[in-house]
């Protein structure tokens, strides 16, 4: 089937190769008002002039943008979807001064959301899984990064894998792109060694056999996994053949900024007190790093330097981290965060939330994504209105119309 978007507003397309560094000029990345879009099946094959694209191709499904602004389908980079329980007794402890070691030290933090979940049925999980993803695609997220985690036995960590590859099949949903996360934390009461030896003598293995995470992470910080600990697990997981990603200097700077560098993870996330020369040498390996403001937001702390790799020409990402301490799927509201406390321009965050993280997430079908150019999957966003910069101005209202999700439109 071919589809005809036309009369369109601003197109923020964001097209090119490789990731967008440095301070941006917006009339780079954004068309101006009257183009049209084919597309045929999943895949966007033409943009051209409306009247061109109308005369040639006139047995198309015609769509009237009206003038309305189109901007890529998101791209969330890192989300950890699966989980249930709920941990809000945590904001009173937040609001006392509590930080989130001392938190998990009190009974909460990551441990807290395990039992709940370890406890969920298959169909809990994946019922939670399902809402959580229409609740992306309404935010305008056509695909998401999403980790186990809160498992912690081998196998709890191999039914989050396998509920979250069940979601991925269901059509009408934004695409998944899935990552082992056993590492997040030592199960309540034991130790972080002899879990350690539990990941990379049962639950990797276990892993590897299932055969559905693309990438390994771990939780790379003082207090959890150390930087020998992390490389370790990251280690075995490429000989594995799994994709590595990495949490690091969440809290503070904790190393883990050499490791990604060393082992050439593909992002590594949070990055928050991440010192500058250690961000250069991580682009220089070939790292992204991984902003996830939605977490400092979440505890009340400060945002961290984003403006650092804007002007030092790295690589960047933002996500919602969405999680039980960072309630957020929204990643327009990630981008009001940036560019209404930051002083990010709204192209360079909405680069950071397409192309950038794009590049760290593939596409299952092997296709370009987080762009709109010839040959990438049909992945758009359609904003009510004229305004292309206003993705990232209505915190708390999903600004789209619609989406286009491979192709398929679907009216918020
Ligand atoms: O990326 N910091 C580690 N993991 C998650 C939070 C997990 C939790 O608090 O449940 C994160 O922010
Ligand atoms: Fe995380």
């Amino acid at each position: 089937m071919q589809r005809l978007l036309i009369n369109a507003g601003p197109i923020a397309h964001l097209a090119g190769e490789g990731p967008i560094v440095g301070h941006l000029v917006e009339s780079d990345y954004v068309s101006e008002p009257g183009l049209a879009i084919l597309i045929e099946g999943h895949i966007i094959v033409r943009i051209g002039p409306t009247e061109d694209l109308v005369s040639e191709y006139s047995q198309a499904e015609i769509l009237d943008l009206e003038g309305k602004a189109v901007i890529p389908g998101l791209v969330d980079s890192h989300t950890h979807l699966l989980w249930a329980g709920d941990r809000s007794r945590e904001v009173s402890w937040k609001q006392q001064g509590m930080s989130y070691s001392k938190i998990a030290q009190n009974g909460g933090g990551i441990g807290a959301t395990v039992d709940p979940t370890r406890a969920a049925t298959e169909s809990e999980l994946a019922h939670l899984g399902v809402e959580r993803m229409r609740e992306a695609l309404r935010n305008g997220t056509t695909h998401l990064e999403a980790k186990s985690g809160y498992g912690l036995n081998t196998d709890t960590e191999l039914k989050l894998l396998s509920i979250a590859e069940s979601l991925s099949a269901i059509e009408r949903l934004p695409s998944l792109d899935l990552t082992w996360l056993g590492a997040h934390a030592a199960p309540v009461g034991g130790s972080i060694e002899n879990y350690v030896e539990e990941l990379l003598s049962e639950q990797l293995p276990a892993v590897l056999e299932q055969g559905i995470a693309r990438s390994a992470d771990v939780f790379c910080e003082p207090g959890w996994f150390s930087v020998e600990q992390s490389e370790d697990i990251l280690k075995a997981s490429r000989e594995g053949g799994l994709d590595l990603r990495i949490h690091i200097d969440e809290f503070v700077d904790g190393g883990g900024g050499e490791l990604a560098s060393e082992l050439q993870v593909t992002t590594a996330d949070h990055a928050h007190y991440t010192k500058l020369d250690t961000r250069i040498k991580m682009h220089n390996s070939g790292v992204s790093t991984g902003f996830l403001p939605g977490t400092p937001y979440s505890m009340g702390d400060d945002y961290p330097p984003f403006a650092e790799c804007l002007d030092n020409q790295i690589a960047w990402t933002i996500a919602s981290d969405f999680n039980p301490n960072c309630r957020t799927l929204s990643l327009p509201f990630i981008g009001s965060i940036l560019v209404q406390r930051n002083d990010i321009s709204p192209i360079s965050a909405l680069a950071a939330c397409t192309r950038n993280s794009a590049i760290t997430t593939p596409h299952p079908s092997g296709l370009i994504h987080g762009q709109i150019r010839e040959g990438a999957i049909a992945n758009l966003n359609i904003i009510d209105g004229p305004w292309w910069q206003s993705w990232c101005l209505q915190p708390g209202h999903s600004p789209f119309a619609a989406t286009i999700l491979e192709g398929e439109l679907i009216f918020h």
